[in-house]
């Protein structure tokens, strides 16, 4: 394997964990030490712009557009997702909506790690299917990442049937998506569209919230940090849900060991306290 890519020091490895967690919080083990060669790979080596992982290291450091920089972070942030992803927090949202809906002065629902989109777009069709007009509730989905690409694709909202097909039921495509026959494309309808709002941001970060929220998924991403930054990150993100709201994290994931003021429902689901 090493024949294949260029050669990364473990000194060097350590550089560029450094960056990462201080940008971003992941933390890389060092049995990552190959996935770091492999992905930064499209930048480093001999036919590349970079012709060394200290040639390009050196040139992040510099980077003062920003440019180098978040391509770096988005070639080392794993994006998979796909729709209705963990179905039984769909259901759990729509239970919650068709309860909430008559006592809550406005609803808000937060997907803070989205990815290329397609968790809170299956959100906003759940938001639909439950409230039939969220503008009635003032019912609306934030959608972050700290992926700039993951973003652009999620606000683009256009998904190849390969990426569709199995997690959407025809009737959903029917009446949520448009198709187009030239490219085998499904676009999210305008409806659902508009119930959500994307915007870059890392949860290591401050928020700028005015409005607290009802339900956060925060599913599939804890698992890039480590116990301190977990329990910062839960801690910072209870103080912005509403009194008996929820937080929901990946059906492999767990609360467990960690300081919060969160009671266990179940399925990964979170009441706070
Ligand atoms: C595996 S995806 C999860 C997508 C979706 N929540 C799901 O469960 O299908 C993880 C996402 O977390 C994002 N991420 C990683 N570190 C982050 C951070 N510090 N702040 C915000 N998002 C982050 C990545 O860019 C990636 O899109």
């Amino acid at each position: 394997m090493e024949l294949d890519y260029p050669q990364l020091t473990d000194e060097q490895f350590k550089k560029f964990s450094k960056m990462l967690f201080e940008l971003s919080g992941i933390k890389l083990r060092d049995h990552k030490k190959y996935l770091l060669i492999h992905r930064l790979s499209k930048y480093v080596g001999p036919a590349k712009q970079f012709h060394s992982f200290e040639e390009y290291y050196q040139a992040l450091q510099a980077d003062e557009s920003g440019k180098m920089v978040s391509d770096f972070l988005n070639v080392l942030t794993t994006n998979f997702t796909f729709f209705f992803r963990e179905p039984v927090h769909f259901e759990f949202l729509r239970d919650y909506l068709e309860k909430a809906r008559d006592s809550q002065e406005y609803i808000r629902i937060w997907s803070a790690a989205c990815s290329s989109g397609e968790e809170p777009y299956s959100m906003a069709i759940t938001l639909k299917q439950a409230l039939t007009n969220p503008a009635d509730y003032d019912a609306k989905i934030l959608a972050t990442d700290i992926s700039r690409k993951m973003i652009h694709l999620a606000e683009a909202g256009v998904y190849h049937y390969t990426k569709v097909r199995g997690h959407l039921e025809d009737k959903l495509l029917k009446d949520y998506f448009n198709f187009d026959k030239e490219t085998n494309d499904f676009s999210v309808a305008q409806p659902i569209r508009d119930l959500v709002s994307f915007r870059y941001m890392n949860l290591l970060e401050s928020f700028p919230f005015n409005k607290l929220f009802d339900v956060v998924f925060l599913r599939n991403v804890l698992i890039y940090f480590e116990n301190k930054e977990k329990e910062y990150i839960i801690n910072k993100i209870a103080n912005y849900i509403k009194p008996g709201g929820y937080l929901i994290l990946g059906l492999s994931e767990s609360l467990v060991g960690l300081q919060h003021r969160f009671k266990i429902n179940r399925n990964s689901i979170y009441q706070k306290l």
